[in-house]
């Protein structure tokens, strides 16, 4: 369990940094035991998930050394084909083993996280892509087996533009004898990076980035290096932060070309924004004022990743704010534990409205999961006086790197504790 205790009211001021992203690093780590070759990546941020990540990769037999933001993977020796629940179980998104294993070993065996931590996350999606390559698939108690001697390319067509059941399906598609085309693929940054790293890797791919991918063969390489790119949540997470305590703050190393939804809303929102290749600049002298309509769709549109970050924003706006969450049904956690601060948030359904007020007291609260969980960091960064936020399950550390102490360098008071 951690305890973030977080004096508000004081300005973000200086300039940071931002950490290579989970949501790319994962189906890379994943893809690297597609084949049998030494991957070096760099620029991996040290999370929960990652770790989560490495460990999967240990039992199935590959060689996994961590040097500070450096990692490498030797899948040569990989030689087992199932992921026991434990190892499963640690991260939500282990599921994109699946194309990889299936595609390397012709089976797969995995266990699935129950529990929901967004409402309902079914993978119905990555199974039919798995089919669709001609694999056999069963799934009961749980557990999913893949079977497939031979992988055969094919047209997958996907009925909504899912992330993980792209990826799944380019890492498979990959190890498939013939031409794979993926229509209705997310066409989210990750994909484009995934895209990348999958080429680095001897794969003869293009379309990412679009609503087809077309993947026509593959020629294994022996070595493979790769740069992560920004994360461009934990860039959104850092503006917010600026939005809801002010502040002046430059992030470097970013693409703000990942996250335009995101700083035109602050920028409509008054926030003075100074937008460049790799760096953003946020000032927040003036009061936010709100009448922003927010609606999560899939890339390009706003990411609903950044929904409960704008939340946290838009807490002291002056106005209305709303919120209409598209992606996730039990997006709105946040909502209850924001209230505590005197937010006046009303949700009805897949609509939230926040009404600005002028000031929010520091309370204990509780992160129920991880964006949710940084949205009370950035309102706490936000309200007067003293608040404890309380993650007993550790879901801040899944996905960000050192946040407390990026926070701290910018003028925040805080101290995390872990008990
Ligand atoms: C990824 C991101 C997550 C982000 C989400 C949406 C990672 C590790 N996680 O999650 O941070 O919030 O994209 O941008 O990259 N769905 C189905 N059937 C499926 C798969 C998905 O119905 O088989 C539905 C989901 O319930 C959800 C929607 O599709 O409503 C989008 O989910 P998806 O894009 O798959 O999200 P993830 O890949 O899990």
């Amino acid at each position: 369990m951690s305890v973030w205790r977080i004096q508000g009211g004081y300005p973000l001021e200086g300039t940071m940094t931002i950490q290579g992203a989970k949501n790319a690093v994962l189906p890379v780590l994943a893809a690297t035991v597609l084949t049998g070759c030494e991957t070096e990546l760099t620029n991996v941020p040290a999370l929960r998930d990652v770790e989560a990540s490495l460990n999967i990769l240990r039992w199935l037999g590959c060689q996994v050394q961590r040097q500070g933001d450096v990692v490498r993977v030797d899948s040569r020796n990989a030689g087992r084909s199932d992921i026991p629940a434990a190892l499963m179980r640690e991260m939500r998104s282990s599921v994109i083993f699946l194309g990889a294993v299936l595609g390397r070993f012709g089976a797969a065996s995995l266990s699935l996280p129950g529990g929901c931590e967004l409402g309902p996350r079914p993978i119905d999606l990555h199974l039919a892509a798995m089919e669709r390559l001609g694999a056999r698939v069963e799934c009961e108690d749980g557990e999913i087996r893949a079977a497939a001697p031979v992988l055969r390319g094919a047209v997958i067509g996907l009925p909504l533009p899912s992330v993980g059941a792209t990826e799944n399906a380019m890492i498979a598609a990959c190890a498939a004898k013939g031409t794979t085309v993926i229509t209705g693929a997310a066409r989210e940054p990750e994909i484009v990076e995934l895209q990348g790293f999958l080429r680095a890797m001897g794969a003869d791919m293009d379309g990412a980035g679009t609503g087809t991918i077309t993947v026509r063969g593959f020629e294994p390489r022996q070595r493979v290096g790769w740069r992560v790119m920004p994360d461009r949540i934990a860039a959104a997470t850092v503006l917010c932060a600026c939005a809801c305590a002010g502040g002046d703050v430059e992030l470097r190393g970013a693409d703000p070309a990942h996250f335009v939804c995101v700083t035109d809303t602050l920028a409509a929102m008054g926030a003075e924004m100074t937008v460049k290749s790799r760096r953003v600049r946020i000032r927040c002298r003036e009061e936010l004022t709100g009448g922003q309509t927010i609606i999560t769709r899939p890339y390009p549109g706003f990411p609903t990743d950044a929904q409960p970050l704008m939340m946290a924003a838009s807490l002291k706006a002056a106005g209305r704010t709303v919120f209409v969450e598209n992606i996730f049904s039990g997006r709105y956690r946040q909502a209850e534990q924001l209230r505590r601060l005197g937010a006046d948030i009303r949700v009805a359904g897949r609509m939230a409205s926040v009404t600005g007020v002028q000031t929010l007291r520091g309370a204990r609260l509780r992160a129920e999961d991880l964006r949710g969980g940084a949205s009370l960091i950035i309102a706490a960064l936000g309200a007067e006086g003293e608040s404890a936020v309380i993650d007993t399950a550790g879901h801040v550390e899944r996905g960000y790197d050192g946040l407390d102490a990026a926070l701290a360098a910018l003028g925040a008071h805080i101290d995390r504790s872990e008990n």
